[in-house]
């Protein structure tokens, strides 16, 4: 495998170092057709901490009958141990009984997960936005009083396959809502990959307007219109300095058809490296992980960077 890494020319309009946030095993295999083996997941986190990330979301205490790849999350934690513990191994969890299994199974980080528009919420959560900020209200209490990070995800930021366009100032109100809940960290979800760089500015200038500073902002583009590093391009040169971003370009979700793959861990490592950034990640070791889960997927890996580096 070729150990290619890009010739380093400095950006300054570029933060000096990026914390990616890995979203691979839970945004990455909750839309696949075949469930993944547990041990496979097992493994794929391994590599993935192996290859220098951080924090890696690690799965979904969901309803299994929602998202049956994932409802072997208790199993996946319990092999773990201690490896998927901590701050930075978070999990989705949309309600109490999701949080009481998360802190059945050990874990210290959670993330909520709202929606910008009505119909989402009510695809994704089986519930209207307002009942949705009932509903994640007692967890994040909950789980501050435990001691845990939470992160606030917000869907369809930048448009919505069944509403189209979406006010900027009705999302910043979301947003605003569930960090009022007390977040730690909000994460700004493009779920069908329809924004664009404009955009991304002028969301964050209207979030830094109530208060919401790019210092507690991540930005979670999926790839679907080939916009996803452009507009973390964007979002870096305006403050942010976390990205989600899942290994091998995975990712999806089942309750929004047309949301296709993550931003590829490797396009933005990268696009970093070469412009001086550190991630603190190796790249040989992201490509070599994405060619293994690709032998397990049994299909290739979207990424352009897979792709040159390991030959699909
Ligand atoms: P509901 O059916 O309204 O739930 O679903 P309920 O509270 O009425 O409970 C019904 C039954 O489900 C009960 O069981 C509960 O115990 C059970 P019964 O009494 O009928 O036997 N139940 C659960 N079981 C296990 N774990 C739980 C749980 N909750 C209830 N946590 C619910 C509401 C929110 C649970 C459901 O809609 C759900 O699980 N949705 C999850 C959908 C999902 O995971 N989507 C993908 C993640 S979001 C995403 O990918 C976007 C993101 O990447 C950002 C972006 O890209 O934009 C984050
Ligand atoms: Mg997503």
């Amino acid at each position: 495998m070729s150990r290619a890494l890009p010739q380093v020319e400095p950006d300054p309009s570029l933060p000096e170092e990026v914390t990616v946030y890995e979203v691979g095993p839970r945004d990455g295999l909750q839309n696949e057709k075949a469930t993944v083996p547990t041990q496979v997941k097992v493994e794929f986190v391994r590599r993935l901490a192996a290859a220098g990330l951080g924090t890696i979301e690690t799965t979904s205490f969901v309803d299994p009958r929602w998202v049956p790849q994932l409802a072997d999350a208790e199993e996946l934690l319990g092999l773990l141990g201690d490896e998927g513990r901590g701050a930075r191994r978070p999990v989705l969890v949309p309600n109490v009984r999701g949080l009481d299994r998360a802190l059945a199974a050990g874990v210290g980080a959670v993330a909520v997960f709202g929606s910008a528009t009505e119909t989402f919420a009510r695809k994704n959560l089986n519930r209207g936005l307002e009942e949705s900020v009932a509903m994640f209200a007692p967890v994040v209490e909950r789980a501050r009083a435990e001691g845990l990070w939470v992160r606030a995800y917000v869907s369809m930021c930048f448009g919505d396959p069944w509403e189209g366009p979406v006010p900027v100032a009705q999302v910043v109100d979301v947003c605003r809502r569930l960090m009022d809940l007390g977040c730690d960290q909000l994460s700004l979800g493009d779920t069908i990959g329809v924004g664009t760089v404009g955009h991304v500015h002028r969301l964050l200038e209207a979030l830094a307007a109530v208060g919401i500073g790019p210092e507690r902002v991540g930005v979670h583009f999926h790839d679907t219109y080939g916009q996803a590093l452009a507009n973390t391009l964007a979002a870096l040169r305006d403050g942010v300095t976390v990205v989600d971003a899942s290994t091998g370009g995975l990712g999806g979700c089942p309750y929004a058809r047309s949301a296709t793959g993550n931003l590829a861990t490797e396009d933005l490592v990268w696009a970093l490296e070469g412009a001086g950034v550190r991630t603190g990640l190796r790249l040989d070791a992201l490509v070599e992980t994405s060619r293994w889960m690709a032998e397990r997927l049994d299909r290739p890996s979207p990424s352009r960077v897979v792709r040159a580096l390991a030959g699909g």
